[in-house]
């Protein structure tokens, strides 16, 4: 008797499942995001819409990518929480800005032991929270947005940044980026860029944690419209012409078909972010005892690789190596 498949030939024991498993986890591909707060003294304060992640003085991040790198973590993503905000905002630039300070510091500790990536944009520096200039007609400027992430970008890799991760979605940032690093002595500095971005709702958590709302209106104007895939496909071929060495497609989950025609269009490595809304939704329901989060984690996470991620932006990280489950 043989017209059927038997599939469950494969699944009868653990051993077996591992060995004809097609995606796995890894601690090199997890990219762990910090936000980083001006504050005097040592400042470790609960982050109320992502529990378990803190904003953190220079101290405490020290401390705690120390502990984070000893679990076999390879690589972060730095977010700023400046003192002062201004129209322009000049935090983002100023050499001793809060996150050049922390990619400094990071830099004396770990060496080329652990890949520093900057995010630049500007809505965590701007007063009125936006990630570019913004008009008095509400307008964000595109090209004088430029200008400005690109001395950000410059002064982050000055302070020692591995890579630049660009997510404010002007047009022309990539370009404008490229141009600045390679005049200024940076070529061999790559770009990271969060080429398909979509006006997210799933971002609601992070702009708590960042305090990066924006003042007035929306970002729907230079973030992607969730419906739209193929406007993807031309962001991510713009990117990639401009000169970005890496992509990033944000948010992860919800979006696990522009990941995968990313993979397919273009042959950059590709990471995915799974966004504060994604963390903290699961976190939710199993804090609430509704889900069991480790196997949500994992398969939320899975699901985002099998899909083409090479990489995982996420907050759980430092919980997936500290569990044993990614190594
Ligand atoms: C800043 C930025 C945002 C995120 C990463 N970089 C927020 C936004 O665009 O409003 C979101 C990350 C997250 O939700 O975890 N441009
Ligand atoms: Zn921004």
């Amino acid at each position: 008797m043989n017209d059927f498949f038997r599939g469950r030939r494969l699944r009868s024991t653990p051993a077996l499942r591992a060995l004809v498993g097609e995606t796995r986890l890894a601690a090199p591909d997890l990219i762990m995001p910090y936000f980083v707060v001006e504050a005097k003294g040592s400042v470790r304060k609960p982050i109320n819409s992502m529990p378990g992640q803190n904003q953190l003085s220079l101290d405490e991040l020290d401390k705690q990518v120390a502990r984070a790198t000893d679990l076999g973590l390879r690589a972060c993503l730095l977010f700023g929480i400046p003192a002062h905000k201004d129209p322009l905002g000049g935090q983002a630039y100023d050499e001793n800005g809060i996150v050049q300070r922390a990619i400094r510091r990071l830099k004396r500790r770990h060496g080329a032991e652990l890949v520093v990536i900057a995010d630049t944009c500007l809505c965590e520096y701007t007063s009125h929270g936006h990630c570019g200039v913004l008009l008095e007609n509400g307008v964000v400027d595109n090209d004088p947005s430029l200008e400005l992430l690109a001395k950000a970008a410059l002064a982050q890799a000055r302070a020692g940044a591995d890579v630049i991760a660009p997510s404010d979605m002007m047009d022309g940032r990539v370009a404008a980026i490229r141009q600045a690093l390679d005049v200024n002595g940076f070529n061999h500095i790559p770009i990271m860029s969060y080429a398909a971005k979509y006006a997210s709702a799933y971002y609601g958590p992070f702009r708590e944690a960042a305090e990066s709302a924006p003042k007035s209106g929306d970002r729907k104007s230079y973030q992607m419209d969730p419906a739209n895939a193929r406007e993807a496909m031309r962001e991510v071929a713009a990117d990639a012409l401009e000169g970005a060495d890496m992509l990033i497609v944000k948010p992860a989950g919800p979006y696990l078909d522009i990941l995968r025609q990313t993979r397919d269009a273009v042959n950059l490595p590709l990471a995915a972010y799974q966004v504060s809304g994604e963390y903290s939704l699961i976190r939710a329901a199993a804090q609430l005892g509704w889900v069991d989060e480790d196997r949500v984690v994992m398969e939320s996470l899975i699901g985002i690789k099998r899909a083409g991620a090479d990489m995982l932006i996420t907050y759980f990280s430092e919980m997936l190596l500290e569990k044993g489950l990614a190594r």
